[in-house]
């Protein structure tokens, strides 16, 4: 007989399926008032409410993300579940009765499900405390999309890794069949670097251009060059996109302007492939600079690095969700992706897995980030089994 039964508590299944109602209430709620990046104050104030009534002491992080350790200070390994908070700056135009009250704000990635189902683990952990044979550290993070960097590299400046011997989080992703879980080893989703480049000329009158340093011209010898950066520097065995979105420069159709301004984006999937396309774009520019004689001046930020998986942590993810799916439902199919998750920044620092779950009824169902967007709460109660398999078979349990 499981210990659960000897103990008197209800069976893991049967203990999920008593909080779905409360936890899918309380995801409707955070729906309802989605906050941006570094904003999540009443996010925060909500988990760290539902973690000290489980009995945690939840920490601030990051400014308004948490942190809460099942076992502080207790031997053995230490695993770290991580879930996101943050909402996307765009407009919920659903009939959903719990639609967003904020204009230009809306959960339009699933990070409100994330949020509830790492609530929901903690629940069921707190009730299995000291069999835990070590800690589970839980981070909720702000900041997912982006703002100033995103909040992972902060949660790792504030130590949130310290003592952590394994990470793990997962995405909701409508792209895979609902039922599925979707993993693999190595790089996961992509890398990003932010591209802006100036370009500083001698502007003049458009009639004596031989005065002038024309940046507009450089710009577009620019734009051209960076084309052959991926093409003729990157083996066809490695992937690389490096595209220029925009080109800023001038106001007056007879005026040569002074400046000129290019953005863009660069993805890789491997480390030394991004190096090599920055190294690349640097030369490049100062290549054209010299041409033109104008001054380029490339600022590019490496924003998120490759999300890469540890062989070990991934397969620990592949047997816990086959031990809940069912062998057929669990894969690498469709990975890695091209997107970007600031979960890297974890897993730069200590062994993790990052994995899908998948949410797709059909080809019609609505992605991440589009305005028809729902979180599945079916995903609810396999996201907590998941998280709470990985603590048994990866810190196990105390007889
Ligand atoms: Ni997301």
């Amino acid at each position: 007989m499981r210990a659960w039964y000897a103990r008197g508590m209800p069976p893991i299944e049967a203990q999920i399926a008593a909080l779905l109602s409360p936890l899918t209430t309380l995801r409707h709620e955070i729906h309802r008032h989605p906050e941006l990046g570094f904003e999540e104050h009443e996010t925060q104030r909500r988990v760290m409410e539902y973690l000290r009534d489980l009995g945690f002491d939840p920490k601030p992080c990051a400014t308004t993300g948490v942190i809460a350790d099942l076992n502080p200070g207790r031997s053995g390994r230490s695993l770290a579940l991580r879930a996101d908070m943050d909402c996307l700056p765009m407009q919920e135009d659903t009939d959903l009765p719990y639609r967003s009250i904020h204009d230009g704000r809306a959960h339009k990635c699933g990070h409100d499900g994330h949020t509830v189902s790492l609530l929901g683990a903690a629940s069921i952990l707190a009730g299995m405390r000291e069999r835990v044979d070590g800690n589970v550290r839980l981070i909720f993070q702000p900041a997912e999309e982006g703002v100033n960097g995103g909040g992972a590299r902060v949660m790792v400046e504030e130590a949130a890794l310290e003592g952590v011997d394994e990470i793990y989080a997962f995405h909701n992703w409508p792209g895979f069949p609902h039922g599925s879980a979707r993993v693999c080893a190595g790089p996961v989703m992509a890398s990003v670097h932010d591209l802006v480049i100036e370009l500083r000329g001698v502007g003049g009158h458009a009639s004596q251009p031989q005065v002038t340093r024309d940046p507009v011209v450089a710009g577009a010898a620019l734009v051209t060059a960076l084309q052959s950066v991926v093409s003729r520097n990157i083996s066809a065995t490695d992937a690389a996109v490096l595209s220029v979105c925009t080109f800023h420069a001038g106001e007056a159709n007879n005026v040569i302007p002074a400046r000129a301004r290019l953005t863009g984006t660069l993805r890789t999937f491997d480390t030394s492939v991004a190096a090599n396309v920055v190294d690349r774009i640097r030369a490049v520019c100062s290549g054209i600079a010299e041409s033109y004689g104008v001054e380029i001046l490339p600022e590019i930020q490496a924003l998120y690095p490759v999300l890469v998986n540890h062989a070990d942590c991934a397969e620990a993810v592949r047997q816990a969700a086959e031990a809940i799916l069912g062998p057929t439902a669990v894969s690498p199919a469709g990975l890695p992706l091209a997107a970007a998750e600031d979960f890297g920044r974890f897993t730069e620092r200590v062994p993790g897995a990052y994995f899908f779950l998948g949410a797709g009824e059909n080809s019609d169902t609505p992605g991440c980030h589009h305005p028809d967007f729902d979180f599945d709460d079916r995903l609810i109660p396999t996201a907590i089994r998941l998280f709470v398999r990985l603590v048994e078979d990866r810190v196990g349990l105390r007889p």
